[in-house]
């Protein structure tokens, strides 16, 4: 089944952090990172991340509406990327955008120059273990530290892919026809 394209990546905007925060603490189980976060931990964070050269972080929002639906970012170490901070809010789940937003961050790091993308996956998240395996992530396991009240260390697996490896959007399969998120009076992107 064929699909249009339907997702932007940009930047946040200002009224969006509040609601930024609840996503990120409702999905903090799924990170190595769980400490909860507070708008001013979160606005602290996001004013260093925006002037790094290496960091950057996406609001994921659907192109027509300028709903945001989720968050997607990267790390990047010369020329290989980490994709990080990868959530769909619990609304917008089971309908594509996961893989279309992840599908994008990497057609855009590719075309910017990272030869490399790898993501860590604590062992236990099926849905996003399944989901970059359907894009055609090479994967191996590793352990790496979760901090809790104390940190202990966990199984991950780390799904790497090279830019020669990144399916064409044409190429990618989907189970879902795409499903409009507009909402009325929504902002324009
Ligand atoms: C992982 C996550 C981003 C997936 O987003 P999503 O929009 O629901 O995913 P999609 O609808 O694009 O699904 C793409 C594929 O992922 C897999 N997948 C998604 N949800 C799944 C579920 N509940 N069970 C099993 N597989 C699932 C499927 O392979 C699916 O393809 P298919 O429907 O064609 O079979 C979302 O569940 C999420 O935000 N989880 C909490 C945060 C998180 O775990 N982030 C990743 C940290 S590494």
């Amino acid at each position: 089944m064929g699909r249009i394209r339907s997702l932007a990546l940009r930047a946040p905007k200002s009224y969006e952090h509040t609601k930024l925060v609840a996503w990120r603490n409702a999905n903090r189980h799924k990170f190595l990172h769980p400490k909860p976060i507070t708008l001013d931990s979160h606005l602290a964070w996001y004013s260093t991340k925006r002037k790094s050269f290496r960091d950057h972080f996406f609001v994921v929002a659907q192109r027509s509406s300028g709903v945001m639906i989720g968050t997607i970012g990267f790390t990047s170490f010369e020329n290989v990327g980490e994709y990080n901070r990868f959530l769909i809010a619990e609304p917008y789940r089971g309908r594509g955008f996961g893989k279309e937003a992840l599908w994008t961050l990497l057609d855009r790091g590719f075309y910017e120059g990272i030869d490399k993308f790898y993501g860590l996956v604590i062992a236990t998240n099926g849905e996003a273990i399944a989901l970059n395996r359907q894009l055609g992530f090479k994967e191996s396991t590793e352990k790496r530290t979760k901090y809790d009240k104390i940190p202990y260390l966990v199984d991950v697996i780390k799904f790497t892919m090279k830019a020669e490896d990144l399916p064409s959007w044409e190429n990618l399969s989907w189970s879902q026809e795409l499903d409009i998120v507009e909402q009325p009076g929504s902002p324009r992107l």
